[in-house]
């Protein structure tokens, strides 16, 4: 057992690969507790994910049915939430919410920033460009949310050989099987207590 349980949320707009991997982690089981899993969608497959796990689900956004950022705010709140992962969220956080939650929000994207990040660049949009860019690496990278997309400060990333690959499909299975691999290692750490900002890079003991 762990010494300490961290309470997290993770948010999600599609698929749910990411959060599958956090929930099927050992390591993790042990170590963190997901508290609620978020979407900007009434409902999508990374939601039954979380009913199988018997985990609460909320959708947030403006449309009637939707929870606004405040209400989420309260009910992450009474959950104990102490971390947020992005993990396929597709929404920029609105900067209130972020505030709030300063330094506590984390997002995993399918490249190695800081190239090919920034709005419209998600799933595999993401992989065609560093297909067309003629890369012969590309990776995955955890990193901390500021308030604009992909630009915040970078916890890990981890790369792969692309140089023999003939679509953008095949760099996305690739960069997946990375992203389940370090977003739960991530965790882990935060968990521990072991990731730490030192002036503008960060340390993971
Ligand atoms: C993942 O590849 C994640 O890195 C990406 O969306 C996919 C979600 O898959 N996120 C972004 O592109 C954010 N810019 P999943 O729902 O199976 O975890």
């Amino acid at each position: 057992m762990g010494i300490f349980i961290l309470r997290i949320a993770v948010f999600v707009s599609g698929r749910g690969s990411n959060l599958k991997a956090i929930l099927d982690s050992r390591d993790i089981q042990e170590n963190i507790e997901v508290k609620a899993v978020v979407s900007d969608k009434i409902d999508c497959p990374a939601f039954s994910i979380a009913q199988k796990f018997s985990i609460l689900t909320f959708s947030v956004g403006n449309k009637i049915g939707f929870m606004n950022y405040e209400e989420l705010r309260e009910s992450l709140q009474s959950l104990e939430v102490e971390l947020i992962v992005l993990a396929g969220y597709l929404k920029l956080i609105p900067n209130n919410f972020l505030s709030f939650y300063k330094g506590k929000i984390i997002n995993i994207h399918p490249a190695l920033l800081p190239s090919f990040g920034g709005k419209g660049m998600y799933g595999i949009n993401v992989h065609k460009a560093v297909f067309e860019s003629s890369a012969k690496v590309s990776g995955a990278t955890v990193h901390f949310v500021d308030e604009t997309y992909d630009t915040g400060k970078i916890i890990m990333q981890r790369c792969i050989d692309i140089s023999d690959v003939k679509s953008p499909e095949e760099i996305a299975d690739r960069v997946l099987n990375i992203e389940h691999e370090i977003l739960p290692f991530v965790l882990n750490k935060f968990a521990e207590g072991k990731i730490k900002i030192v002036g503008k890079r960060v340390i993971i003991n």
